[in-house]
């Protein structure tokens, strides 16, 4: 279990002990004018913020900053020079979507818990095709966690905000207000430096919803829209650096940084999220007052994949067209139309050229295909030679799935992919095998 740690702060005798020795220091080696912050740091070997921190007696530090400080000035760090602030549990949870309808997701939650409690990872992922229902679980999480944090902070990053306006709300919530606007640093990479210090002496849970909104579309998965790059800092520093806290991210698309940093046994890990079970599928759309027999509530959950959102919005229709007898729904054959088309629009239109000639590909073959499959049957070059790099890029947008057998698309992806291949700006990609697939499968 991680030891729970709010840092150290000095007292008034370790800080009036400390101003002594400084000013002989001061007298016998800088002609007896005061040592700038920078001449300190260099002294001591600690950063100019985290020695404003440490003299401002406010919040808590980890004890080898104190030791480094006072060893910069041969002082042995007594007992009595420092003791562990009076904070409480605080949390910020404004923005988290309310979870009192929330179904399941038991194994995910324990999966997650044992990542946050026992493995202390720093920076989790929670990844998945929109309305797979990252953010209700992440909400769920945050709920859970709160005994099991000292911070817990929810930020919606929908509106795009920059990164300077969500570190200073950050660090102002993280010190009290204490840590005015004026007085943070002015450089971004400082304020990230300034987090990664409260990370250490709190163990905070901060959770950033729709990361998505920062990251570009239209090029390779997980670069970010122009202006928005420091996020990838903060990301690889939070991932990377050593402290108590972690950052939670839930997106579409995976970010760089994570691809790169993540790992099975590492501080960074990935959950990637699948639809709801049968069970946890079918106790969204019994709330909905649907009706059918036990397999076509089978049937409907399997043909969105357990997609939460989809369940939720074809519930409605069935009940409003339907009237609630899910048979009648089936037998029209169609499953991507409203909402759940513009859903999926809105990922589909973030695809690269080449990545949208291969989402049409893998929709023609309808089964799993392999990689060796795919780069006999491609006829367009382009494709061709970069297929590793727009399958792994694919991969990271949730679009596509890779089971044992090979690469594939959910069945609705499918069918929208499907139906909007007139509009694909592709260059002609016809093989012998799809005019046989698509002949076979009519
Ligand atoms: N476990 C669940 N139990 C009940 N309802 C759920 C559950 N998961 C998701 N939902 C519902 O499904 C809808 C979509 O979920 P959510 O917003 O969490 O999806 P998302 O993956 O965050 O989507 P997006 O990528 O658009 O942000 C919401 O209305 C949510 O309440
Ligand atoms: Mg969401």
């Amino acid at each position: 279990m991680p030891r729970r740690k709010r840092g150290v702060v000095l007292t008034a005798e370790g800080l009036k002990k400390f101003q002594e020795v400084k000013h002989e220091f001061e007298f016998q080696n800088n002609f007896g004018k005061r040592f700038t912050l920078e001449e300190l740091s260099q002294r001591v070997n600690l950063d100019a913020i985290t020695i404003r921190k440490v003299l401002n007696c406010t919040k808590g530090v980890d004890k080898r900053t104190l030791e480094s400080l006072f060893l910069g000035f041969h002082i042995d760090l007594c007992e009595s020079y420092y003791s562990v602030p009076d904070c409480n549990r605080r949390q910020d949870l404004r923005e988290a979507v309310c979870v009192s309808a929330f179904h399941g997701r038991r194994q995910e939650l324990n999966i997650l818990d044992k990542w946050l409690s026992n493995d202390c990872s720093r920076l989790v992922t929670i990844i998945g095709i929109g309305g797979v229902g990252k953010t209700c679980l992440s909400s769920k999480l945050a709920e859970l966690m709160q005994d099991k944090f000292d911070c817990i902070i929810w930020r919606s990053l929908r509106d795009a905000p920059s990164i300077d306006t969500l570190l200073i709300s950050l660090i102002q919530f993280l010190s009290e207000e204490k840590e005015t606007e004026i007085e943070l640093p002015e450089k971004t990479s400082d304020k990230i430096s300034l987090l990664i210090d409260y990370f250490r002496d709190l163990r905070c849970l901060v959770v950033f919803d729709n990361v998505d909104t920062v990251l570009r579309g239209g090029s390779r998965a997980g670069q970010y829209l122009s202006g928005y790059e420091e996020y990838g800092e903060l990301f690889e520093r939070v991932g990377e650096l050593d402290h108590q806290s972690c950052l939670l991210l839930t997106t579409r698309e995976k970010p760089k940084e994570v691809a790169f940093l993540e790992g099975e046994t590492l501080p960074v890990r990935t959950l990637r999220l699948g639809g709801l079970n049968e069970t946890e599928g079918k106790e969204i759309l019994k709330s909905k007052g649907l009706k059918g027999s036990e397999n076509e509530f089978s049937t409907l959950i399997k043909l969105y994949t357990g997609n939460a959102l989809a369940l939720k919005i074809v519930a409605t229709t069935i009940k409003d067209l339907f009237n609630g007898h899910i048979s009648k729904f089936l037998q029209q054959e169609t499953t991507v139309f409203g909402e759940i088309r513009d859903l999926l629009e809105q990922q589909f239109e973030r695809l690269s050229d080449l990545e949208k000639d291969l989402m049409y590909w893998l929709a023609i073959n309808q089964e799993p295909v392999t990689l060796y499959e795919l780069r006999k049957d491609l006829v367009t070059s382009v494709l061709q030679l970069n297929l590793l790099e727009t399958l792994e890029s694919l991969e990271r947008r949730s679009l596509m799935e890779q089971n044992i057998v090979g690469f594939t698309l959910q069945p609705v992806v499918i069918e929208y992919v499907t139906s909007i291949r007139c509009q694909i700006p592709i260059a002609p990609l016809y093989s012998s095998r799809e005019i046989l697939v698509s002949t076979t499968k009519g």
